[in-house]
């Protein structure tokens, strides 16, 4: 069984960190990936929780895991704002996978959120990884986009239960995740040079961002 030590992520970390991410992510989701750039840039966003910024490690010292929150916004149709967590990137070092990992880091962070007040979780990303840590649809909840849609990649979990009451709310993204694409591409110069490919889950992750959550 592998043994792993939950901690903040710390300064000394960071390269290692955004090339754990690189790793993890690259080929996924499109040729190549953008997610160690956004690694780099979130730490300096002002909705950026440092004390949810969770690394995992071997019990010989490897960094195999982080998982990076920001703060983000539900604003119901009386414009009532409330203030909750988003989670991403969230990466596992390959030779890892599948062995519980995130669902270590998730639980652990999990608990954190909930001892700094925090009550819901909205991400976007894949059911398959997500509804076994307790995320259901949007539409469940009744959280959609601002423009009223409900996507399916759009996961939500309640860290305290009846916090969202059956209200309507419309999720509003931290803008701590835009980024100019040309500023990724010169980070990403600097790294070892990796293959850009074609993989099946790109045409998996095309279908699950694409689809809407209907009546
Ligand atoms: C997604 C990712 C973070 C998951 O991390 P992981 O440590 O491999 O995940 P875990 O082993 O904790 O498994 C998480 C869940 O995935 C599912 N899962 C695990 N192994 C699986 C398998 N062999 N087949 C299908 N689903 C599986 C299960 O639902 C599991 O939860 P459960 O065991 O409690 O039922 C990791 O695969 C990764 O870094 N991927 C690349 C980057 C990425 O996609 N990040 C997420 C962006 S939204």
């Amino acid at each position: 069984m592998l043994h792993i030590t939950i901690r903040n992520e710390t300064k000394n970390d960071f390269r290692e960190v955004e090339r754990l991410t690189r790793k993890a992510f690259w080929n996924v989701y499109v040729p190549g990936c953008n997610e160690h750039y956004l690694a780099h840039i979130l730490r300096e966003h002002k909705d950026f929780i440092p004390e949810l910024d969770f690394v995992a490690e071997t019990e010989d010292g490897k960094l195999i895991g982080n998982v990076m929150y920001t703060q983000a916004k539900l604003v119901d149709e009386s414009k009532n704002e409330l203030s909750i967590l988003t989670f991403g990137p969230i990466s596992v070092h390959p030779d890892y996978q599948r062995m519980g990992v995130s669902k270590k880091l998730l639980e652990y962070s999990f608990d954190r959120a909930i001892e700094l007040g925090y009550q819901v979780i909205v991400i976007f990303g894949n059911p398959d990884n997500y509804v076994s840590r307790g995320f259901k649809s949007c539409k469940k909840y009744n959280i959609c986009t601002a423009d009223g849609i409900y996507p399916a990649a759009m996961l939500v979990k309640e860290l305290v239960p009846e916090t969202l009451s059956g209200k309507k709310w419309f999720y509003q993204e931290s803008p701590a995740y835009q980024f100019e694409k040309s500023d990724a591409e010169k980070f990403e110069e600097a790294f070892e040079p990796m293959k850009k490919e074609f993989r099946p889950s790109q045409e998996e992750f095309y279908i699950h961002s694409h689809s809407i959550i209907q009546d």
